[in-house]
């Protein structure tokens, strides 16, 4: 057997071919992304710490992308499409939960070495994290006030705000499929968390109990389910791992800490489609 030459010019062809000479590198922009490593200590744990952040920062920037595009395709009327980003919103959310696994390898004494040099800054101001929660339709505006120094960001983060959440252009489908919903619910102002509401409520029982008839929103129903199943286990996991790491310190960010992240775990993005579960 002839063994491969791995200089053999035309496998190497193969590999540079890139369009106008682009590198990997080059198209990535990997100079940019590898240098963003910049550790405030000499602590040997510090890069994990920031690698984890900036793994969840890009997957969150992937599920915002997926979210914004579900939620212009349910107001198109494109359910399939919708369904085929939600489901990657999901998949995507079970590599960040991974996250942690890899992040409760840091001990509370490996940690406590460097986290004086992060100050005041926290997981809390996540922008990213707060305009995937403002596409759910849990709207804060803390955030607003924490960029109000960064006009462009300032800026995108108030269109976000402005933004209806996916739970609001499910609800105007489940209208449009002919499912009376209260006026006040499809006129509502968007920059107010969702609160529940009967007529939402029996509109998804309806699809529930008639699946067959209402296929579709029934699928979105579930889609939607899962991403706030997810959601709650990031959230759970990112407590637990807190716990571990910190115990009942204060956070960096001037929360109680384990205390606000486990209340944080209480709030409910799509409240009937729980609680229908009961009167099934
Ligand atoms: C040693 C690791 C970590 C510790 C000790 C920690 C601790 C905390 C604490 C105590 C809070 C509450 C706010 C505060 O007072 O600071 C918080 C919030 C938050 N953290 Fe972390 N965190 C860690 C890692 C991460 C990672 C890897 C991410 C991923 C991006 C993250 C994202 C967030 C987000 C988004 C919030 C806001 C949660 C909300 O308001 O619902 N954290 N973190």
């Amino acid at each position: 057997m002839v063994k491969k030459d791995h200089r053999d010019p035309t496998e190497a062809s193969i590999h540079t071919d890139f369009k106008n000479n682009m590198t990997y590198g080059e198209y990535l922009s990997l100079d940019k992304i590898l240098a963003g490593q910049n550790r405030l200590s000499d602590h040997h744990d510090e890069m994990l710490f920031i690698i984890i952040h900036q793994v969840s920062e890009l997957w969150m920037k992937l599920i915002l992308h997926e979210l914004r595009g579900a939620i212009k395709a349910i107001e198109n009327d494109e359910l399939s499409t919708a369904f085929k980003m939600l489901a990657r919103v999901s998949k995507t959310q079970t590599q960040i939960i991974q996250a942690w696994d890899v992040l409760s390898t840091l001990t509370p004494s490996e940690y406590m070495q460097f986290r004086d040099s992060l100050g005041q800054a926290s997981g809390f101001q996540s922008y990213q994290y707060r305009m995937i929660e403002f596409a759910l339709g849990y709207k804060t505006p803390h955030v607003l006030k924490i960029y109000e120094k960064d006009k462009v960001l300032h800026e995108e983060l108030k269109e976000a705000y402005q933004e209806p959440g996916i739970y609001d252009v499910a609800i105007k489908a489940l209208s449009g499929a002919g499912l009376p919903i209260d006026k006040e619910v499809l006129d509502r102002d968007v920059t107010e968390t969702y609160r529940k509401n009967d007529s939402v409520m029996q509109a998804w029982l309806t699809v529930y109990r008639d699946v067959e008839t209402y296929w579709d929103l029934y699928e979105l129903a579930e889609k939607l389910v899962d991403i706030e199943d997810w959601l709650q286990q990031w959230r759970f996991r990112h407590m637990k791992t807190v716990e571990r790491i910190i115990g009942f310190k204060k956070g960096t960010g001037g929360s109680s800490g384990v205390g606000y992240l486990k209340k944080v775990l209480d709030h409910r993005f799509f409240p009937e489609l729980w609680d229908i579960r009961t009167e099934l």
